[in-house]
């Protein structure tokens, strides 16, 4: 029975909001679907926030012109009716290989954008990572989902007190696994962000307020909602400015291995170090005992020009394959990029923008339809290439285009 709220001419709008809203979702087909109907619903600058690399973007667009590298090589005859996309990622059983890597102020993109996104990363059955720099705090999402395999992203700070807070807060609330990222002493030099005058909170100006008026699904939820890093709050560090300032103020640029060495000491839960590139780099986090490393180049938006996170696997997984868990993440938009980072040696892989542009075209059920596209696209990707099960997948599965038979 419907109540009576759903009479009102305000919920009868919902409503239909709503349905019009699944209708463009259940179209979508692709990642880069989702990436147009987010590009509908969010101003220039926040879209560009999130799209955008560092300088003149190389990096970013090799993220994920570097899968096109590796040619997928199928198999035939093999029994592929039942399937399995199950993966053990860092001792826990995980529906399919990947986790949400850590993407901070998501929720300035939908209103509580990090707990939409991970409600649906628990109903998914994978990892969500929460960003040191989240809207909502650690707190909150861990009290919106109790259940799901929550891991806790920390910067190097500049004030340590406030880190071994953070770092204790983490542990207080259940957070399974500490993702470590050291590839940010300060941040890439994002032009998109500069042109834009992109701020938390927005600041409105003459020559964007056209541009936010004309996106008025996101502008009401922006103005009910009050985005900040909240995780700072209480530290009295909140307040209206631009990423690379609050990176320049509160993350530490001189932090080095014996850094790493002290978080390694204090986090008594599995430990990822987020940010390598280079295999001697990945051989020292092994040496420090950490337990894996995500294979990453930021998504492009720290330094430019440096490899593709897919061009640098191989090497990391020569270097430490068997003694580490090696995730990758960048440029993954398609169920068959997934299958090329673990034939190539990864455990599993972290999606940012394709899990952000479900995010920001229909918050969590936006989400749910990345989700689903993507675990179609794996699923029918893993039965043609002949391998029913991620355990079958192996380095036999690929071939370099620029190797000739
Ligand atoms: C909008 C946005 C915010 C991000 N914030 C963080 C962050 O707070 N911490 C972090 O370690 N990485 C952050 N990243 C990088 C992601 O964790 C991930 O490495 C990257 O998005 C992977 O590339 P992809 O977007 O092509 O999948 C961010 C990325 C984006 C797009």
């Amino acid at each position: 029975m419907p109540g009576f709220a759903s009479c009102l001419p305000g919920s009868g709008m919902k409503a239909l909001l709503a349905r019009r809203i699944d209708r463009k979702l259940q179209k979508a087909q692709s990642i880069a679907d989702l990436r147009q109907l987010a590009y509908a619903r969010l101003p220039r600058a926040v879209f560009d926030f999130i799209d955008g690399g560092a300088a003149s973007e190389r990096t970013l667009r090799e993220n994920a012109s570097a899968f096109d590298d590796w040619l997928l090589m199928p198999r035939v005859a093999v029994d592929v009716s039942d399937r399995s996309t199950q993966t053990l990622l860092l001792g826990k059983q995980m529906r399919f290989p990947f986790l949400f890597s850590p993407t901070g102020l998501s929720g300035i993109f939908w209103p509580n954008g990090e707990v939409a996104a991970a409600r649906a990363a628990e109903r998914a059955g994978v990892p969500y990572c929460l960003s040191t720099n989240s809207v909502a705090s650690l707190e909150d999402v861990a009290r919106a989902v109790p259940d799901g395999d929550r891991w806790f992203q920390l910067y190097f700070l500049r004030d340590r007190g406030w880190m071994n807070t953070l770092l204790d807060r983490a542990a207080r609330a259940d957070y399974r696994v500490l993702c470590l990222t050291v590839d940010l002493p300060l941040t890439g030099r994002r032009e998109r962000d500069a042109r834009n005058a992109f701020t938390i909170p927005l600041r409105p100006r003459l020559a964007t307020l056209a541009n936010m008026a004309s996106r008025p699904g996101w502008l009401v939820g922006a103005l009910k909602s009050q985005p900040r890093f909240g995780n700072f709050e209480s530290n009295g560090k909140s307040g209206f400015t631009s990423v690379a300032q609050h990176v320049a103020t509160m993350m530490d640029p001189s932090a080095n291995w014996d850094d790493i060495a002290c978080v390694r000491e204090q986090w008594r839960g599995p430990m990822m170090l987020k940010g390598l590139l280079h295999p001697e780099d990945a051989e020292k986090a092994v040496a420090l005992g950490i337990e894996a490393v995500m294979v990453s180049n930021h998504g492009g938006r720290q330094l430019d020009q440096s490899p593709a996170a897919v061009t640098a696997l191989p090497a990391i997984v020569a270097a430490i394959g068997g003694q580490a868990e090696v995730f990758i993440d960048g440029g993954i938009s398609r169920g068959t990029d997934i299958l090329k980072a673990l034939a190539l040696g990864a455990r599993g892989v972290g999606l940012g923008r394709s899990m952000l542009w479900g995010l920001s075209a229909a918050g969590e059920r936006g989400v749910d339809r990345a989700l689903e596209i993507l675990e179609q696209e794996l699923d029918s990707s893993m039965a043609l290439l002949g391998t029913p099960s991620t355990s079958d997948i192996s380095r036999a599965c690929v071939i370099s285009r620029f190797v000739s038979s």
